[in-house]
């Protein structure tokens, strides 16, 4: 990632999050906050489209949720965290871009026929249903978002949000005389400046440079009085398309150590083998030492093989290269018994969870904290979301003044 990216992603509130949750999503997310502009989301939404029988546990799940990114060091003063649902230009984007999404685009999106039959006691032959990544699509475009983090199985929806901001700005950025348009728009900045765009542009086109893309859209960023369909045929000029209203996002595809539960099966809360973030000492103690192992160590005396041992795999995570030699030899030389190996695992989570209940104290003290924290995300997120709203309705011929 270069410079200063307007980051974006969400997730389905599913309550206390687990440590997998952490190491696969959060811990970037708190990284990411650091050097770009991160808008973080509980999808609510979302969650009704395969959960709308089940809504007596939502709000409950959300607030949980929110206090385990607090607790894992999402900073409000430096990333927006909000609720989908107090944001509803979302569902004004949503309808809007359903007018010109076909419908095979949602039809053919991998996760639609996999999660209908992985859910099958679920009725997902709904409009809500197939209409999710949609609903995604509007969730990104809507904040102008250039990064989205997420896991491998969200990267299609990602591609389609692409297609759909193509589509869109080709449909409704086109204009007549865009070339002449746009170098008026030129005309507005300094000498100096417009030079470096028309370089920028230059070497965009030409060697498909990345880094000069960066540098053009900056240089409209920071380029001041120009209105916001001014701003919009510059990204079009610098790009080579007409007027770029909706802005294409990459996918922030991270590097994610796939943790297992303690029964050695993918960690969900619903297999019931989950580690949460926040666990009680006592309970978190007991959930390592009975934690699956190589099968093949019945005895203390068997050698074992960590590469077939799920504990082996929090080692990866949470111990030094020290640990993990002295794990390897011990455990394949029959050297070590298994609890001694869990032991400086216990320590490690241990000490990452007293300092995750530290940060989530206040909050569990003080809900009205929490509340007012998301009220600040909301009401900042629905600007931004309305500054994107006001340029589509105009774009799509619903602007009456
Ligand atoms: N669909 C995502 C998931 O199931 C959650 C999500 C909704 C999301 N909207 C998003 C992620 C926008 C990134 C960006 O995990
Ligand atoms: Fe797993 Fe450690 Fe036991 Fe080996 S010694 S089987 S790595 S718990």
């Amino acid at each position: 990632m270069s410079e200063r990216e307007r980051v974006l992603s969400g997730m389905r509130p599913t309550g206390a999050l687990h440590i997998g949750h952490y190491h696969g999503a959060l811990k970037n997310w708190v990284r990411l906050q650091d050097a770009h502009e991160c808008f973080y989301f509980v999808a609510d939404w979302h969650a009704l489209t395969t959960h709308y029988e089940s809504v007596e546990v939502l709000s409950d799940s959300v607030w949980q949720m929110l206090i385990d990114w607090l607790a894992a060091g999402i900073d409000p003063q430096r990333a927006t965290i909000f609720l989908q649902s107090r944001v509803p230009q979302h569902a004004e984007l949503f309808l809007l871009l359903g007018m010109v999404t076909p419908l095979a685009w949602l039809e053919r999106v991998p996760t639609y026929k996999d999660t209908i039959e992985k859910l099958k006691d679920r009725d997902l032959s709904t409009y809500g249903f197939l209409g999710y990544p949609l609903m995604q699509a509007a969730d990104i475009l809507i904040y102008r978002a250039t990064q989205v983090p997420v896991g491998e199985d969200q990267v299609p929806h990602i591609e389609m949000t692409r297609e759909i901001a193509r589509r869109f700005n080709r449909l409704f950025g086109a204009e007549p005389d865009f070339e002449e348009k746009a170098q008026a728009v030129l005309r507005k900045l300094g000498a100096e400046q417009a030079d470096g765009f028309l370089q920028a542009r230059q070497r965009y086109q030409r060697d498909g440079d990345r880094e000069a893309l960066a540098a053009g859209r900056r240089l409209i960023g920071q380029a001041s009085g120009l209105a916001s369909a001014e701003r919009q045929r510059l990204a079009g000029y610098l790009e080579g398309t007409g007027r770029i209203i909706l802005v294409e996002p990459a996918a922030a595809l991270t590097e994610t150590p796939k943790l297992p539960g303690t029964d050695g099966q993918k960690m969900s809360k619903s297999y019931g083998n989950a580690i949460l973030m926040r666990e009680a000492p006592k309970a978190l103690t007991e959930k390592i030492r009975r934690m699956a192992t190589d099968p093949a160590r019945v005895r203390r005396s068997d050698p074992g093989d960590p590469q077939r041992c799920p504990v082996w795999q929090l080692h990866r995570v949470y111990s030094s290269e020290a640990t993990q030699q002295w794990v390897d030899r011990g455990c394949r030389s029959a050297g070590i018994g298994c609890l001694d190996c869990k032991q400086p695992l216990i320590e490690a989570l241990l000490a990452e969870q007293a300092v995750w209940h530290e940060r989530a104290q206040p909050y569990l003290a003080k809900p009205q904290r929490l509340r007012e924290i998301v009220e600040d995300g909301c009401a900042r997120a629905r600007r931004v979301a309305e500054e994107t709203m006001a340029d589509v309705r105009a774009a799509m011929g619903l602007q009456y003044a």
